[in-house]
This record gives structure tokens, C-alpha cells and sequence, in this order.
């Protein structure tokens, strides 16, 4: 999504990016999303299912401004939600209650009566995760006269290749039905009888996946189960369709769609094939553009201290993840000299890593690959506001939002 002039200056939807900042009025730290590359994104692998019948849900949770989800639902996209409030999102930006699912552990009753009691038959799965909390949702369905239409995410026993904090298919992760709980799980639906109805099997092995094999194995396993129950709507094989942050992922998100479509006709022609892609939708479409406040230099090191840091972008500071950063007004230059660049915040985690900025290191650099997993994370430590966000939509019109501001908060604060 990034690109850049013949001067070396960054383009954004093929418009200079300093432009669209100055259009926008936006100061940084701003994210800046290009939503018509977000909705070619999703419209490439819709398209990589071919005739299988299909449910891209996005998952919120990568990217929830209201802009990213009306784009993706406009595109063909359903949603995946993490709660009740993203439920609520998603339906205000257009998404049918029957292409919502809900999943996550640990779910609220209020998100749990949101997806009830969404359009005529409540959302077209809630994604249990334990045992217990079929139960959980039978009452809720009970109290509230409405049948819970549910599927049950296993745990298939995956460790995907990834970073440890996202792998969540494995034994000791805390998410999903342990193959050697679902008859547990079966009993508990057939006790709870007509207040719940179970609509499909499913499962999200972890994020970030470099290869689509840990993907097809978690795929099998869901297959597996769900041939034993005649009449399922559903299967979903959950998101996680890693995306190149600079260091060669040459896998593409209609790999695993091609991929998953195969072994899903095979086994059950004719089921939804739901797969829950955020990050690969709209992570490479998003940049976080920030300015220098500060250098330093300390021994032989040198630091150049951004306005953006942890609060921000998370990524680095939790994952010890890569993104990479270059000037705004200049092509990379791999043998430039280099500095370590680090956020505003206490804590030595507030650090992007080292990166060939050159000298003088530039006023203003553009983070890449931060569509994804950056604004959704964001916090208010240290004091700090939320960033700016800028949208360049389809049309070329350009908005922005600027929520939560450092004096909002210290409002918020004060009044406690
Ligand atoms: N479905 C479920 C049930 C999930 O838990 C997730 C992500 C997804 C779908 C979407 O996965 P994706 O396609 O985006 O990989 N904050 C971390 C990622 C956490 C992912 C949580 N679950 C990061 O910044 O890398």
C-alpha cells in the first residue's frame, strides 16, 4: 500500500502521503488506511474460493474503526467479534446478523444476549469454547426465549509455527474444546436440548501462520468432527493468514483459501466454508506515521526518539515484532547510517529496533505494516492520547477521527 515517487516520497493510494496528511489536518502520530486496497484485499480471496460456498468473516479485533468494517462488508465480508461491543460495531456498519460470529472465551452475558437477541434469529454462530459455557449460553437462550444457534471451536492439538503469545491450537493454550472433552461437550448439547442449536464446528489454530500446513492440519481435525454430525451449516477453520512484515513471507492468503476450499468440498460439499482473516486483510494497508521528537547519542549507540511508541503500536514492545520503518520523504537506503529508534514512553520495550535512517536521521517516518493489530491495542499509558486516524476511501475522499484525546484523559482522570 505504501509506495513511492520518482523523488523517493511515500504514496498512499497512489496520492503523496504529506498531501493526504495535510488534507486531512492531521498531525502525527496518525495511522493513515488505504480502505480501497483493504477491499481489493478481501475481494482477491473471495474470489480464491471459487464456487465453494464461503464466509469471509472479518475479525474486528485486527482493526475495528467503523471506515475498515463498512469497506470490508461493502467488499463481501461477514465479521467475526470478540464481544459484545464489537458485535455492536459491526452491525452499525452494515454487517447482517447472519454473517456475524462470536467467539472468544470467557464471553460476557451481555455479549452472549447481544448475539442472541441480534435481527430475527440472533447471529449465525456463537463460537463456544468450553463445556461450561454451553451451559452458559442454554440459560441465557432460556431466559431470553431465543434459541442459541452455536458451533464449538476445538482445540485440535496444533502448535503452529509462529510467535509463542499466537499460537492458540495447542494443549496448553487456553482457547477451545480439547478433542477429549467434545463428547463432554455433545452430552451437554443434547441435555440442553431445544435452547441450543448447533449450526457448524470450528477452530483458529493461531495468527501470523508463515505456511498453510498448521492451518490444513487444524482444518482436518474441524472436518473430522464435523462428518460425524449430519446438517451442519458450518465449518470454520478460523483466521491467522500471515502477511510479509518485511522478513519474506511469501505465503498469500488465497493459498490457504484454495487450500482449505479443497479439503472442505471433499469432505462436505455443499457446508460453508467460513474462514476469520483480520491481520492479511488489512495489515499491509495501514501505515503509522510519526515524527521526530528527539535525538540522543549515548556511548557509541544512536537513538532518534519518535512521537509514537508502545502506546501506539504494541507489536514490538509485546511480540518483539519487526515493523519495518523508513523517512517519509526518501527511499530506504540499506547502508545509511543507522539508529535505534524508540517511543516516548517508560519503558525500554518502547523500542522499534535499529533501522538505516541515515544522517540527518529524517523529521518525519512512516511505520509499515500497521494496519493490523495498532490502533486496536492501543493505550493511554504514560498519559498519552490515541492516535489519529486517517482513511483514504475508494473515492479518493480522505477523513479522519481523533478519539480519546491526552486531554480527554486527563478529564476522565481527574474526575476520579
Ligand atoms: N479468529 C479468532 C478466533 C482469533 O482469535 C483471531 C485472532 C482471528 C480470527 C484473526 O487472526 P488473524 O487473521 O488476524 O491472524 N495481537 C496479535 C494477534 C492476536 C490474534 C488474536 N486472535 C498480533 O499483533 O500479532
Amino acid at each position: 500500500m505504501l509506495s513511492r515517487d520518482s523523488h523517493g516520497r511515500a504514496l498512499v493510494a497512489g496520492r503523496l502521503l504529506t498531501d493526504i496528511l495535510v488534507e486531512a489536518g492531521a498531525e502525527t502520530p496518525a495511522y493513515v488506511y488505504d480502505l480501497g486496497a483493504m477491499a481489493r484485499e478481501a475481494r482477491e480471496l473471495i474470489l480464491a474460493f471459487g464456487d465453494q460456498p464461503q464466509l469471509v468473516a472479518y475479525a474486528v479485533k485486527a482493526n475495528s474503526a467503523g471506515a475498515v468494517i463498512r469497506t470490508l462488508g461493502a467488499a463481501g465480508c461477514g465479521a467475526e467479534v470478540g464481544s459484545g461491543a464489537e458485535l455492536e460495531l459491526a452491525l452499525r456498519a452494515g454487517i447482517e446478523p447472519a454473517r456475524l460470529l462470536l467467539s472468544g472465551m470467557g464471553k460476557s452475558a451481555l455479549s452472549i444476549d447481544a448475539a442472541l437477541m441480534a435481527g430475527d434469529r440472533g447471529i449465525l454462530a456463537i463460537q463456544v469454547d468450553s463445556v461450561d459455557e454451553l451451559a452458559r449460553i442454554a440459560n441465557r437462550a432460556r431466559t431470553l426465549g431465543r434459541p442459541g444457534r452455536v458451533a464449538l471451536r476445538l482445540n485440535p492439538g496444533v502448535m503452529a509455527e509462529t510467535h509463542e503469545a499466537i499460537a492458540t491450537g495447542h494443549d496448553d493454550a487456553k482457547f477451545g474444546i480439547a478433542m477429549r472433552d467434545l463428547d463432554a461437550a455433545f452430552e451437554a448439547l443434547d441435555r440442553e436440548g431445544a435452547a441450543l442449536q448447533l449450526v457448524g464446528i470450528g477452530g483458529h489454530v493461531g495468527s501470523q501462520l508463515v505456511r498453510t500446513d498448521d492451518y490444513l492440519e487444524g482444518a482436518r481435525a474441524v472436518l473430522g468432527v464435523a462428518v460425524t454430525r449430519p446438517g451442519l451449516e458450518l465449518v470454520d477453520f478460523g483466521g491467522g493468514f500471515g502477511i510479509d512484515y518485511g522478513d519474506g513471507c511469501a505465503v498469500r492468503p488465497a493459498d490457504f483459501a484454495r487450500a482449505a476450499s479443497k479439503l472442505a468440498r471433499e469432505a462436505l460439499p455443499g457446508v460453508t466454508l467460513v474462514v476469520e482473516p483480520g491481520r492479511s486483510l488489512v495489515g499491509p494497508h495501514g501505515i503509522l506515521v510519526a515524527s521526530q521528537v528527539a535525538t540522543k547519542q549515548s556511548g557509541a549507540r544512536r537513538w532518534l526518539v519518535l512521537d509514537t511508541g508502545m502506546t501506539d503500536l504494541l507489536r514490538p514492545a509485546l511480540y518483539g515484532a519487526r515493523h519495518r520503518i523508513e523517512a517519509l520523504l526518501a527511499a530506504p537506503e540499506p547502508n545509511a547510517l543507522s539508529w535505534r529508534v524508540v517511543g516516548p514512553v517508560c519503558e525500554s520495550t518502547d523500542d522499534f529496533g535499529e533501522f538505516a535512517l541515515g544522517e540527518p536521521p529524517p523529521r518525519q517516518v512512516v511505520i509499515r505494516d500497521a494496519g493490523a493489530y495498532g490502533y486496536t491495542m492501543a493505550s493511554h499509558y504514560n498519559g498519552r492520547g490515541y492516535p489519529t486516524e486517517v482513511f483514504v476511501h475508494e473515492d479518493g475522499r480522505v477523513t479522519t477521527s481523533r478519539a480519546n484525546s491526552a486531554t480527554s484523559w486527563v478529564d476522565a482522570r481527574s474526575a476520579t
